[in-house]
């Protein structure tokens, strides 16, 4: 039954692409909407009302016949993207998923598993962008450092599979504990394991999983030593200079590139920091050190950057500074996407 009205939908509005006359084209519109509100609220098809709406609001018949074609698009199947499952058919109904390089997120998302207990840890929308954009479901999601899990937790409310990886036993037991209280709703599987990221055994991580390949990695490393995590010497936390935290960066580049899949993205998000009264540019060090690895680098963003908890009640005291000191406050931090190419591997050599 469904098959005929779908048969039905398809050659009226075909027939819309050949009427010169406006008030003709609304009456087939009229048809096709009765068609429309007759399909069970369930149905598949019941989207098509909102292109059959625009047809029949249009003002003149070339406008209508530019909706009648979108229509039809829409109407002859998914497309869906190369590394996600979005229908490119329906592109406009994402309005949810951000392409400009500029984030302004004024609230953090606090909803089910999520909170913002861990002092260091990124917003929810950060790896619920990536994950929705850079895979599909039932993939495998890598995090090298997995803090209090947000990740994880993203991976569980958008059916994708994920292993997180942190040094400090506390930053473990913390993200099982929240990812625990996330629902298990697509039945996929999350894993924290404890180690030292740069050094891990990801071949047998992998084995042991069922994973043949990662498709996408979200790397959120500490903004070297702002943050100090723990006592541990491995902890980027504790590198004794920015050229031993690079360092590491790099071999986990180089690690990170071996274990994704070909085409796909690792995600790198990194802020700045002020050293012996210079701006120390981390985030663009480290880029370059993933580019050096191997990765090409697709896009920058732009992201504002919150008032840690420690700043938030010294807002006047660092505008003080800055105004007395010449510089300016970190407001931003960024989030480089970088593409893992087929046989485009390039490797510095030290001397570079
Ligand atoms: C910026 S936080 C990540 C926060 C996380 N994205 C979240 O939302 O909770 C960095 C994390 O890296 C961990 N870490 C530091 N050095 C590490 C290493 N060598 N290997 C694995 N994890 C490490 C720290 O314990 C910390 O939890």
């Amino acid at each position: 039954m469904e098959s005929n009205i779908y048969d039905n939908i398809v050659s009226k509005i075909s027939s819309i692409l050949k009427k010169q006359d406006i008030q003709e084209i609304r009456e087939i519109a009229d048809q096709i909407l009765i068609h429309v509100e007759s399909l069970p609220d369930d149905s598949e098809l019941k989207y098509i009302r909102e292109d059959v709406l625009k047809i029949r609001e249009s003002l003149s018949q070339e406008r209508a016949v530019h909706y009648a074609r979108i229509a039809l698009k829409s109407l002859s199947g998914p497309k869906r993207g190369k590394i996600n499952d979005m229908d490119m058919n329906r592109w406009r109904e994402y309005e949810d998923i951000i392409t400009d390089s500029l984030w302004i997120i004024k609230r953090r998302d606090r909803s089910g598993a999520h909170n913002a207990n861990y002092w260091g840890n990124f917003i929810p929308q950060i790896p619920y962008q990536m994950i929705n954009r850079y895979t599909k479901k039932n993939e495998w999601v890598l995090d090298t450092f997995a803090g209090s899990g947000t990740t994880l937790i993203e991976c569980r409310r958008n059916g994708r599979n994920g292993i997180g990886i942190d040094i400090s036993p506390d930053a473990v037991e913390t993200s099982e504990k929240n990812i625990e209280n996330e629902e298990n709703r697509f039945n996929v599987k999350t894993k924290v394991i404890r180690g030292n990221s740069i050094k891990i055994d990801y071949k047998r991580i992998m084995e042991e999983n069922g994973i043949e390949k990662f498709q996408l990695a979200i790397l959120h490393p500490p903004y070297w030593d702002i943050i100090k995590f723990s006592d541990d010497t491995e902890d980027l936390s504790n590198m004794p200079s920015t050229k031993e935290f690079l360092r590491s960066m790099r071999i986990l580049g180089e690690k990170v590139y071996d274990v994704l899949e070909d085409g796909r993205m690792a995600v790198l998000v990194i802020g700045d920091k002020y050293s012996g009264g210079e701006w120390i540019p981390l985030g663009f060090l480290t880029m370059n050190e993933l580019m050096a690895s191997g990765f090409n680098l697709k896009s920058i963003v732009v992201k504002n950057y919150d008032l840690t908890r420690g700043k938030s009640n010294q807002e006047e005291l660092w505008r003080y500074r800055a105004l007395m000191g010449n510089f300016y406050v970190f407001k931003h931090e960024y989030i480089f996407i970088m593409e893992k190419k087929k046989g485009r591997r390039y490797k510095k050599t030290e001397k570079e």
